[in-house]
């Protein structure tokens, strides 16, 4: 049986140190691998609170933790993959049709998220078992 590998990475970014200071830039193919249409950004989250818990039917999500530290959990409905993002010199590469969840968010955690698509709320799967369906 041949089983689909988890398209789910992460990506070192290069980075440029100069006046004392880091700038790292994102770029279509350079070290994102999708053409970015959309950018949100997720802060203040409180200790314990679980966001995500959803899968997308075409969205491609590029996260990069730009500040403090959480933990993101990828699932295929097969395998899970839990990545600890705290270094923004990286960044967390996750396809479309996996189940995510982001969690274990530090006070000052600042956590972006590039995408391939526009907001549409209709590409959403939120129910487990119906992603389970859909993704055999
Ligand atoms: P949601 O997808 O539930 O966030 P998370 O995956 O982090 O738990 O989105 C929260 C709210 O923000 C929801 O009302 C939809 C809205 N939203 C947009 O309007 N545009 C967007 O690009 C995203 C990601 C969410």
């Amino acid at each position: 049986m041949i089983t689909k590998k988890m398209n789910c990475k992460l990506i070192n970014l290069k980075y440029f140190d100069d006046k004392n200071s880091t700038l790292i830039a994102i770029e279509k193919q350079v070290n994102c691998p999708f053409e970015i249409k959309r950018i949100f950004y997720i802060f203040d989250v409180p200790k314990n609170t679980i966001r995500g818990e959803h899968a997308n039917l075409n969205s491609e999500f590029f996260f990069i933790v730009l500040k403090g530290e959480c933990k993101i959990k990828a699932d295929n409905g097969k395998e899970q993959k839990v990545f600890i993002l705290n270094n923004p010199k990286q960044g967390l590469y996750m396809d479309k049709m996996l189940w995510k969840q982001m969690y274990d968010f530090s006070k000052d955690c600042i956590l972006l998220v590039l995408s391939n698509t526009l907001y549409d709320a209709n590409e959403y799967i939120r129910d487990y078992n119906e992603f389970l369906k859909v993704s055999k």
